[in-house]
């Protein structure tokens, strides 16, 4: 259990890093949806929380009044942060010519290339699990195939996959309530990826390592390698953004299905609305609030907000917003008009998108052919979920039937 002082109004005095949060979130953020969309507390040295679909729309194209410079909203003063994790760090117009440098290696073709190692992977997570009846589709499976993907992708041994989820828990979970344990984790990522960095300049490889170590920002029809920093913040984003996302939302999806009888037998019957499925588990189940720190003053949704401060951007709560979704609150994977902003909107936009779409469908795909018939084997009231800026359930404990 996290201890903190329990809430008192959720507009005036959230608190985002509560169990009560992690756990609830979703009908706090429909109760301000309604009642105050844009909230404040005077935790964190003072922060926002914006809750409406339109205003977070809004706030995410104004990257002049709302800097990425810092992202995280916790216990750490904002001059205390000093994180560069290039691109989602940084601002226009420095923002661009390290996003363009990176995005090839997530293309649809790059993506389409993977998919058949991804296919093999998962498979052999299947056949580890056959057999059970009980199984923990969070621990067993959906952690498992991001961490080894993203192992693979990097170039790195597969050996480092409890290393990686240990580092990701404590940058993104724990270290987010306990500044000390964030510090730690980060300065040991830095150091490895320096070290795969010197590796690769030895001896290059087709990997994300590689490429990431010969990537050239181009600036004004100039162009200049990334600095060592870049790199190192670079390589370090994308294990955060490429491996706790996909976790959260495939355990997300599995207790879904196994908790909507109804649901799972229609993506079983109809395998091929798999596509529409994941884009409404995105919607219903979005893992990642973020922050921005205000820079200059603003109104938001008809309120001021003061620079200085910082202003988190519920994407889950934009996406449950009944001015732009029929029935938010009811999961209907055949859902036709589904503007979901799970993958964030404006400059920032998720850059692995086509990677955790085809990650989610090959593992979905792949469990709900071997485990058609599967239920949550604990009351689902009894599911707790990770604090953090990434929401998902921290254990899913399935009995797979017959
Ligand atoms: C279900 C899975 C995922 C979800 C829900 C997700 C969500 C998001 C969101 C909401 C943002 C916007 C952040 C902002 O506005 O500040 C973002 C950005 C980003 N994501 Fe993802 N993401 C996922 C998977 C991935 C994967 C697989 C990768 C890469 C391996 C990745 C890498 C990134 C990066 C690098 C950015 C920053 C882009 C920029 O600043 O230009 N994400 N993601």
């Amino acid at each position: 259990m996290n201890e903190r002082r329990p809430v008192e109004d959720w507009a005036t005095d959230f608190d985002h890093l509560s169990d009560e949060w992690a756990n609830h979130s979703p009908d706090i953020l429909a109760d301000l949806r309604q009642r105050c969309p844009v909230a404040h507390t005077e935790r964190f040295f003072g922060a926002y929380l914006v809750t409406r679909y339109d205003d977070i729309d809004e706030l995410s194209h104004n990257t002049a009044a709302f800097s990425s410079r810092i992202t995280a909203v916790n216990e750490n003063h904002p001059d205390n942060i000093k994180i560069e994790l290039p691109p989602i760090t940084l601002d226009p117009p420095e923002h661009s010519p390290i996003r363009r440098a990176l995005l090839p290696a997530f293309n649809p073709r790059e993506v389409a290339a993977i998919e058949p190692w991804v296919a093999e992977m998962v498979t052999r997570l299947l056949d580890d699990i056959e057999g059970r009846e009980l199984v923990d589709g969070a621990l067993d499976f959906a952690q498992l195939v991001p961490v080894e993907l993203m192992g693979k992708m990097f170039g790195v041994s597969a050996a480092m996959g409890p290393q990686f989820r240990t580092w990701v828990d404590e940058f993104l979970k724990d270290g987010q309530v306990d500044i000390e344990i964030a510090r730690k984790a980060s300065r040991e990522v830095q150091a490895y990826f320096a070290d795969q960095l010197d590796q690769r300049r030895e001896q290059p490889a087709d990997d994300l390592v590689t490429m990431v170590l010969n990537a050239e920002a181009v600036e004004d029809g100039s162009s200049r390698p990334f600095s060592q920093r870049e790199r190192i913040g670079a390589l370090f984003v994308l294990m955060l953004g490429g491996i706790d996302t996909t976790w959260s939302l495939l355990g997300s999806a599995l207790f879904h299905l196994a908790t909507h009888p109804a649901d799972r037998e229609l993506l079983v019957n109809q395998p091929e609305l798999i596509g529409n499925a994941i884009e409404e588990l995105l919607r219903f189940y979005s893992p990642v609030t973020i922050g921005r720190y205000i820079n200059e003053d603003a109104v938001v949704g008809g309120c001021p907000v003061k620079a200085g401060e910082r202003i988190l951007l519920s994407f889950p709560s934009a996406n449950r917003d009944e001015t732009h979704f029929d029935n938010p609150d009811e999961v209907d994977l055949q859902r036709a008009q589904n503007r979901h902003l799970g993958f964030g909107i404006g400059v920032h936009r998720c850059l692995g998108s086509n990677l955790a779409r085809m990650e989610m469908k090959v593992a979905l795909e792949g469990w709900l052919a071997r485990f058609p018939r599967f239920e949550l084997a604990v009351d689902p009231a009894e599911i707790r979920w990770t604090v953090g800026p990434v929401r998902g359930p921290r254990m899913v404990p399935l009995r797979i039937l017959a």
